[in-house]
């Protein structure tokens, strides 16, 4: 029998209390798992789990038949502190918390492997998806090259429902956040956050070090309007929130952007609250994850299996990076980019925007803007292009701003 210790019983932390107490079929995976305390500060005196709950950290610390803990608390205080003291004690830690993989995922890992036990976190990235363990295993005779992903539910959710159904971003939104896919503060998917810490964590166990998501240019949703998205249809194009990343010379390329990509490209047609990851590898090209990104059931499902994986394989060959990866901001890497410029004088606009960009593709627009699509260009000649651009029409006229991959 192993003993289970689930601290916080929100979202993921009550389905996976769940999951454990229903399903036999864990007694088949070498060893039946038992939730034998629930940590959370609120009470749940009517919750079939009531006798389970406790306000006492310490006391599960202190429980010698609990080997397992899982941390659903999410956010960095306290489940930074709990965790930290966990492994430092010989108990493994199981995790959905991408904040706390991405900021501190080298340091505990480091800390595990010094007190015999294991750091997993299969649940951080991509909910019920596959990944970590893929990307650690399957993979591992393979340089990553490159990451390319939607890995945020609720922003996945909310662009669907805007572009198939015309719902509004706020209605879409309060829909994630009632499903159970949004963040606490939903400001971490809306802003692009979560797809941030989840890019960085997969570039660290790809690339082999601890990159500073802090650090990583992220823009979120909350610029896209109904009319880029038109825009986008008229191109055969999808608007995704996109983590990308690559290996490059000294270090990490990473970046969170929408993105306006053909609708060939095989993240185009993943909707909902669906997520992929496109994981370029040097011996299988591309290899591509697809299922639920967030949602109860389906991310409680990966924290599970972790456990389950301690208990049958002592989680032999358990993910590890080290600190000091280093990003890296200017890459030679052309893309095409869309702009959408109001325009009092629609000539002088079109003018300057061939002064600036060159040659562009003009998109059918309404007599009050322009909306183009720039040549192929690099990060940094797009971004002095705007500022000089910005100069001649006025930067408050800037409607819309999307990388484009046709
Ligand atoms: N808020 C996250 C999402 C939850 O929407 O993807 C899963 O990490």
């Amino acid at each position: 029998m192993t003993y289970v210790a689930v601290l916080g019983f929100g979202t993921v932390g009550s389905g996976v209390v769940e999951i454990i107490n229903n399903n036999s079929f864990i007694n088949k995976a070498g060893g039946e798992l038992t939730v034998k305390a629930i940590l959370d500060i609120r009470d749940f005196t009517d919750s079939p789990y009531a006798q389970l709950f406790t306000k006492d950290f310490d006391a599960i610390l202190n429980d010698k038949e609990i080997s397992i803990v899982v941390e659903t608390i999410g956010g960095i205080n306290p489940a930074y502190e709990y965790t930290l003291k966990a492994l430092k004690s010989g108990k493994s830690v199981v995790t959905s918390n991408k904040e706390l993989v991405a900021t501190y995922g080298a340091e505990l890992m480091r800390v595990a492997r010094e007190n015999n036990a294991v750091y997993l976190f299969e649940a951080s990235v991509g909910g019920g998806i596959p990944i970590i363990r893929p990307l650690n295993n399957c993979l591992a005779a393979n340089d990553i090259e490159e990451i390319m992903g939607i890995l945020n539910g609720t922003t996945n959710y909310i662009l669907t429902q805007m572009i198939k159904n015309g719902v509004s971003f706020e209605k879409a939104l309060s829909d994630a956040q009632e499903k159970g896919y949004a963040e606490r503060n939903p400001e971490a998917d809306i802003e692009g956050h979560d797809t941030c810490r989840k890019i960085a964590i997969l570039s660290a166990l790809s690339y082999g070090k601890q990159i500073d998501s802090n650090l990583i240019p992220t823009e979120g949703i909350t610029k896209i309007t109904l009319e880029d998205v038109a825009y986008a249809q008229s191109m055969d194009c999808a608007i995704k929130l996109i983590g990308y990343s690559k290996k490059v010379n000294g270090g990490v390329y990473a970046r969170v952007s929408p993105m306006m990509l053909s609708k060939d490209h095989p993240l185009a047609g993943v909707e909902d609250v669906f997520n992929a990851i496109l994981v370029k590898g040097s011996a299988t090209g591309d290899v591509m994850f697809y299922g639920k990104g967030a949602g109860k059931m389906p991310t409680a499902s990966a924290v599970v299996a972790d456990c389950i994986d301690i208990v049958k394989h002592k989680s032999l060959g358990a993910p590890f990076w080290e600190d000091g990866g280093e990003l890296v901001f200017d890459i030679d890497f052309e893309d095409n980019f869309y702009l959408r410029v109001a325009a009092g004088d629609k000539q002088r606009c079109e003018s300057a925007a061939q002064a600036v960009f060159g040659k562009v593709r003009w998109l059918d627009s309404n007599e009050k803007e322009v909306a183009f699509v720039t040549g192929k260009m690099t990060d940094k000649a797009f971004k002095e292009g705007v500022e000089k651009f910005e100069t001649l029409v006025g930067s408050e006229n800037i409607l819309g701003k999307i990388r484009v991959l046709i």
